[in-house]
């Protein structure tokens, strides 16, 4: 056997595409990036640099799961591959085709405040269309109707997450999503990170010293082997404003069912 014969340098060195052992499910705008790049600090994870999106669309799902591998990294036997979509976790069709493609797969779901993640939700929506030259409407239009709060805002309804997670659940036990506080890794990543590693039952590799505050972007970034990077510019913009009073109207509105995902996930959050 010669290493230099016709073999690639990849299949020599065991590397190979393989299917996710772990997926970030959402939520959108929950810093399911930021969770991304921070595990894949980790020397044993190799995460797919580009959102998938295999579960959720019908034309990527059906080009089936040798397609959807050959969207992941090359991993060495024992590394874990990493993807995220955040479109997963409020698509009715994905917990029981990514229950099919692997019963055992690990999910993490990183939440945010869901007023906060719903104004960082338009914001996100309002830059897309300026940057397209499309109007957009002023955020109190989509979210107030006669004064009241609009069930019927998009927005609104991926921010009420015990209705997405009870689809989860129907498919997944509990204990195979790992649920991540999106504050908590804005203010401070490392304790979140640990507790990924540990759900992941990755030895801990991740440190304190791999992330720093960076001042002028006002958000934590990442340090690894001597290289230096924060998240991009579409990560931490100053959000669209919103009066005291929708806000106050927004926060009564989600206390219910901030209620219901709390006994859902048996843990509670300081959420409005
Ligand atoms: P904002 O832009 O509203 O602040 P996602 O990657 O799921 O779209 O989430 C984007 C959010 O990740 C950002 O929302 C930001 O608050 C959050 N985030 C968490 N940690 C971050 C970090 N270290 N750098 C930048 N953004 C971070």
């Amino acid at each position: 056997y010669s290493p230099s014969s016709s073999s690639s340098s990849s299949s020599y060195n065991a590397t190979q595409q393989r299917l996710p052992g772990a997926i970030i499910i959402g939520v959108r705008k929950g810093g399911t990036r930021a969770l991304l790049e921070m595990l894949n600090l980790h020397p044993d994870v190799e995460v797919a640099k580009a959102e998938v999106h295999y579960f959720n669309v019908e034309e990527h799902y059906r080009r089936g799961l040798a397609w959807y591998r050959a969207q992941m990294p090359f991993t060495l036997p024992g590394q874990l591959t990493v993807e995220k979509t955040p479109g997963y976790f409020a698509a009715p069709q994905v917990p029981a085709r990514v229950w099919d493609m692997n019963p055992a797969v690990q999910l993490l779901l990183i939440v945010r405040d869901p007023a906060e993640r719903l104004v960082s939700d338009y914001t996100q929506v309002l830059h897309n269309r300026l940057t397209r030259h499309k109007p957009y409407q002023p955020l109190e239009e989509l979210l107030l109707h006669k004064g009241h709060i609009d069930p019927g805002y998009k927005a609104l309804q991926r921010s009420l997450y015990h209705q997405h997670l009870a689809r989860w659940l129907e498919v997944f036990p509990r204990e195979q999503i790992h649920v991540v506080d999106g504050d908590a890794l804005i203010r401070d990543p490392f304790p979140e990170l640990r507790k990924a590693e540990r759900f992941l039952d990755l030895p801990p590799r991740i440190n304190p010293s791999n992330f720093y505050y960076n001042t002028t972007k006002g958000f934590y970034c990442l340090l690894s082997a001597g290289h230096d990077k924060c998240l991009d510019e579409s990560k931490g913009r100053p959000h669209a404003p919103l009066s005291t009073q929708a806000l106050k109207k927004l926060c009564r509105y989600f206390r219910k069912p901030n209620k219901l995902f709390f006994e859902m996930v048996g843990r509670s959050f300081s959420w409005c």
